[in-house]
């Protein structure tokens, strides 16, 4: 019977996809890089540009997500930390 053969490998196919979502989740943030941070909490207030035209170093670009996180920018500590880390490599002065 094609037509069941078809959708147990869909099946098949979809317990993978779901079992790679899982362990990534319990990777912690294998999908939360720096770039999806930026675009996703700093850019709903302001374009995520604001940030790119800046050169600064780490300790500023800490104390710049400290501030926004003041006025609203959600991230908690570990995103923040990834965060800082990809701002500063990628917008250093
Ligand atoms: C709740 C709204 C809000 C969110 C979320 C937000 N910002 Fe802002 N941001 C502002 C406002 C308002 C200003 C302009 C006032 C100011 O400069 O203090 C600003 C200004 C800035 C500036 C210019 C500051 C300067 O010193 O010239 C940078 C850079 C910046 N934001 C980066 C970020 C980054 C990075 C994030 C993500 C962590 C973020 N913002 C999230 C509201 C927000």
């Amino acid at each position: 019977m094609p037509a069941q053969g078809g959708s147990v490998k869909k099946v098949a196919v979809t317990t993978v996809a779901l079992s790679l979502m899982v362990s990534g989740a319990a990777l912690g943030g294998v999908f939360s890089n720096g770039q999806s941070l930026l675009e996703s909490r700093c850019a709903v207030c302001h374009p995520s540009s604001k940030a790119k035209v800046l050169k600064r170093t780490p300790a500023q670009w800490d104390g710049i997500v400290s501030n926004m996180m003041k006025k609203g920018a959600k991230l908690n500590a570990e995103e923040k930390k990834t965060l800082v880390k990809y701002l500063a490599e990628n917008y250093k002065k």
